[in-house]
């Protein structure tokens, strides 16, 4: 393993997942001992399927886990398939390796067991529902305290995108996210406030399509759907939102960080899902639970991130 850190990524491939997972294959210092999929823009089987399908893409030879197929609590599930299309991945639909994955325990207890083995050094990535992660908090009560660090692609500290106040992978799940958040470990969360900032164009697509490899002509196609929709919003592009915890392991000097108290709101009807911080106020929560990305360098990203693409074998 060298210098590299061990990652494990916990996912809902999806469009923005695909791209962030190429990314963290592409990274030099870092080694994917994991990844476990949960349902989230899609079901959990087209998440599995789209994640085996980037595996076989790149010529990876990592575990692909299953995990949850809906919320922690009785809640109805949320898709978000007018965005990454109706196989979560913009419609695209990738050739499966030819073997199955050795293992099917599930994504909790696989996390686990590489927690254990790697001794308090395995960084975990997360850019969907925490409904993996909370299901192995409430398993293994230590699990949180062997984790290195917990990067987490969720949040927003002003308004949302599923709601006025919601970001999608806490509105999901968010008991879920509410576990994770107070469970003590130490936490990265990268919400929209710098997620939203950082955009592939059409023009970026296209120069990655022409790149030469097949991850970068998969990541164009995957990225159409999404397009349209952010068109019709008036976006110059497409949101890298879950790119943004790969690139922070990597560069964490292009992002602008604060430690805050934050909280998930379960109980509330308009408010379900929102995270509450307090950054803003003059009355603060007696914890600080997260260090949470405001701001990135969004020039740079680009531009580190199109590299990585590029780099891919
Ligand atoms: C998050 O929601 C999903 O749709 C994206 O993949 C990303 O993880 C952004 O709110
Ligand atoms: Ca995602």
């Amino acid at each position: 393993m060298g210098d590299s850190f061990p990652v494990w990524m916990d996912c809902d491939t999806g469009t923005d997942d695909a791209v962030a997972l190429l990314a963290l294959h592409a990274l030099e210092c870092t080694e994917i001992i994991g990844i476990s999929t949960v349902s989230g823009n899609s079901t959990l089987d087209d998440s599995f399927r789209n994640t085996r399908g980037l595996k076989r893409l790149i010529g990876a030879d990592y575990p692909v886990y299953r995990g949850a197929a809906k919320p922690l609590m009785m809640r109805e599930k949320v898709h978000a398939t007018e965005v990454h299309g109706k196989n979560g991945l913009g419609d695209v639909e990738l050739e499966q390796p030819e073997s199955p994955e050795a293992s099917d325990i599930p994504a909790w207890d696989a996390l686990y067991e590489a927690a254990v083995k790697l001794e308090g050094n395995l960084r975990l990535i997360t850019t969907a529902p925490l409904t993996n992660i909370a299901t192995a908090f409430m398993k293994y009560p230590k699990l949180p305290s062997m984790l290195h660090t917990i990067l987490i692609m969720g949040g927003a500290t002003q308004e949302g995108n599923c709601t006025p106040c919601a970001e999608f992978n806490i509105y999901a799940d968010p008991e879920a996210a509410q576990i994770v958040l107070k469970a003590g470990a130490p936490i990265v969360l990268c919400p929209l406030d710098a997620t939203e900032k950082v955009m592939l164009t059409a023009e970026d697509m296209d120069e990655l399509a022409a790149c030469g490899n097949e991850a970068g002509r998969v990541i164009r196609d995957v990225l159409q759907k999404p397009l349209e929709f952010h068109k019709k919003l008036h976006d110059p592009g497409v949101q890298m939102h879950d790119s943004c915890p790969v690139l922070y392991l990597a560069y964490p000097e292009l992002f602008d960080t604060e430690e805050a108290g934050v909280v998930v709101e379960t109980k509330g009807g308009i408010t379900l899902g929102k995270t509450v911080t307090d950054l803003y106020s003059d009355k603060q929560f007696d914890f600080k639970n997260a260090l949470v990305c405001l701001d990135v360098d969004e020039k740079e990203f680009i531009k580190r991130l199109k590299e990585l693409i590029k780099s891919i074998k």
